[in-house]
């Protein structure tokens, strides 16, 4: 079947008020560029017309400005899940303008199946390539492609010429049967493969076909500072005495690594590690210290989601195929996330934790309880079944205005259960075997800023009896304190003693 060329516009009036939209990649990797801008402005001109248009989102996880930030600021969001970080975005959540619900997002492509979430109206993917007998190659980042492809009744697809056709055979596209009818992910190693190369849809349903070649929208890493170094270093440094205690294999285990700075900085330490061998990665995001780890040998496999490289990077990798395609691979996320393939293979999971309480409940999501920075993202998929899961954070936030260590945290997306080891640049706590009580102690002692560890400690010796000492009327004083006087070291306990 021909396939049918269209411009954005054109792609963007198949789409009517309502509609649910389900859109590929994972990060601005391998997500539309073009169309989500038309729409955007399609909405902007139904509401000067004075005639609502609204439609709702599902993606892999973040998307790029040109996505989220478009529809956001056209006010054309019925609803969003799961993870998000666009300014405009989250601004909007916050001001309860767009409702949002956090999902795992391994979870999401199976709840789509299930019904859970409602129906996909259209799904609009970015390719390498699409053939008329309905072979779609992904870019650099799938997401919830295969899934959303098969549920929507149209699918529009952006070919975008800044991937090359010859990336076919780096990704690994697979949807599980449902239950009762859920066979085992036979992924036994992080380089196994399950499915095709390509995504096989219907091809009656493409009802039109864009050509772009936009660039991924891309976030620069903030050169390492002595903060997030310190905490790279202290990660690799407890991994190694983890080996040297016989508590991991003399070969290692996968590795997955969460977003952001401090999680490129902890790869860059396990790097210069040499007591640290050659590893596997199996995480959703690849970023750039996977690629440079890999060119010097310190990395032997990457399986991911997406590559959320940046430009030089992902040029890099398009320009050496050759090198890099038989040691990376993307899967959709419910593959990369799946707890059952985390679990089996052992992973090492670290995470970055918002806020942690010195019981080892982990905040990943809300400042101050209320408002959400970006969404949980895999991190619940990797922390509840990793090998060892650890939380990493900076001691305070704000120029230690803010401690990332408080008596309860104001919202919970981990609880103590999934955490065994959290990291701050001044040093590591192991929580493994320890009680409520000696789990505070531990964090205190080896994580805390210097600023906060007498008032904790204080809080710990307030009076309260019980297995987990959390004093109720006191537990949220830091946050209170926040909103009084900005400057949590404020607190004043005299008036929680108990005895
Ligand atoms: N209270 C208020 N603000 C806080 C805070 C706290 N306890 N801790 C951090 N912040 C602020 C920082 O000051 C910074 O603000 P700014 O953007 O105005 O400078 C912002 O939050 C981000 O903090 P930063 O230290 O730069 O962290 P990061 O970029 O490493 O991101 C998370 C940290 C937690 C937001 C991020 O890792 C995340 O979204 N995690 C959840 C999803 C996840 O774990 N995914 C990985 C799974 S594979």
């Amino acid at each position: 079947m021909a396939l049918k060329f269209i411009t954005a516009d054109e792609a963007a009036a198949l789409v009517k008020d309502g509609d649910n939209i389900g859109f590929s990649g994972f990060t601005p990797a391998g997500c539309p560029k073009v169309v989500p801008g038309a729409i955007a402005k399609r909405a902007e001109e139904e509401h000067a017309a004075g005639r609502p248009f609204k439609v709702g989102m599902f993606t892999g996880a973040s998307t790029g400005d040109r996505l989220d930030g478009a529809l956001a600021r056209a006010g054309a969001v019925k609803f969003r899940t799961p993870y998000q970080s666009n300014k405009d975005m989250r601004n909007g959540i916050n001001a309860g303008e767009h409702p949002y619900f956090d999902m795992h997002l391994s979870m999401l492509a199976q709840e789509l199946r299930y019904g859970f979430l409602g129906k996909i109206d259209v799904a609009i993917v970015e390719a390498a390539d699409v053939t008329e007998d309905g072979e779609i190659v992904p870019t650099s980042g799938v997401g919830i492609l295969p899934t959303i492809c098969r549920l929507a009744d149209k699918i529009i697809v952006e070919l975008n010429d800044k991937h090359p056709k010859e990336i076919r055979g780096i990704h690994d596209i697979a949807e599980p049967l449902d239950p009762p009818h859920r066979r085992d992910m036979p992924v036994y190693s992080p380089s196994d493969r399950v499915g095709q190369p390509f995504v096989k849809v219907d091809p009656a349903k493409i009802v039109g076909v864009v050509r772009t070649s936009e660039p991924n929208d891309e976030g620069a890493f903030a050169p390492l500072d002595d903060v997030t170094k310190a905490i790279g270093d202290n990660v690799a440094k407890f991994l190694v005495s983890e080996m040297e205690a016989g508590r991991l294999p003399k070969e290692f285990l996968p590795l997955q690594s969460g977003v952001g700075n401090v999680a490129n900085a902890v790869l860059g330490a396990l790097c210069d590690n040499k007591q640290i061998p050659a590893f596997e990665v199996y995480t959703e995001v690849i970023q750039d210290a996977v690629i440079e780890l890999m060119k010097k040998g310190r990395v032997k496999f990457a399986s991911g989601c997406s590559l959320s490289v940046t430009r030089p990077v992902i040029q890099e990798i398009y320009g050496n195929l050759d090198f890099f395609k038989d040691k990376l691979l993307l899967r959709p996320q419910e593959y990369s996330n799946n707890p059952e393939i985390v679990r089996r293979l052992g992973v090492i999971t670290i995470n970055t934790a918002l806020e942690a309480d010195i019981f080892g409940n982990i905040n990943s999501t809300h400042v101050n309880g209320t408002r959400m920075m970006n969404g949980l993202g895999g991190s619940g998929d990797f922390a509840r079944n990793g090998y060892l899961s650890i939380f990493t954070t900076p001691s305070t936030a704000k120029d230690g205005k803010i401690s990332a260590f408080v008596p309860m945290v104001s919202h919970l997306d981990h609880s103590e259960h999934s955490v065994k080891i959290i990291i701050t640049e001044y040093g590591i706590a192991d929580l493994r075997s320890k009680s409520p009580r000696q789990r505070a102690e531990e964090i205190i002692e080896k994580c805390v800023h210097p600023d906060y560890k007498q008032l904790l400690r204080d809080y710990l010796n307030l009076g309260v009896k019980g297995q987990t000492p959390q004093c109720l009327d006191a537990c949220f004083a830091f946050h209170q304190e926040i909103a009084a006087s900005g400057d949590m070291r404020n607190v004043d306990w005299s008036k929680y003693k108990k005895n």
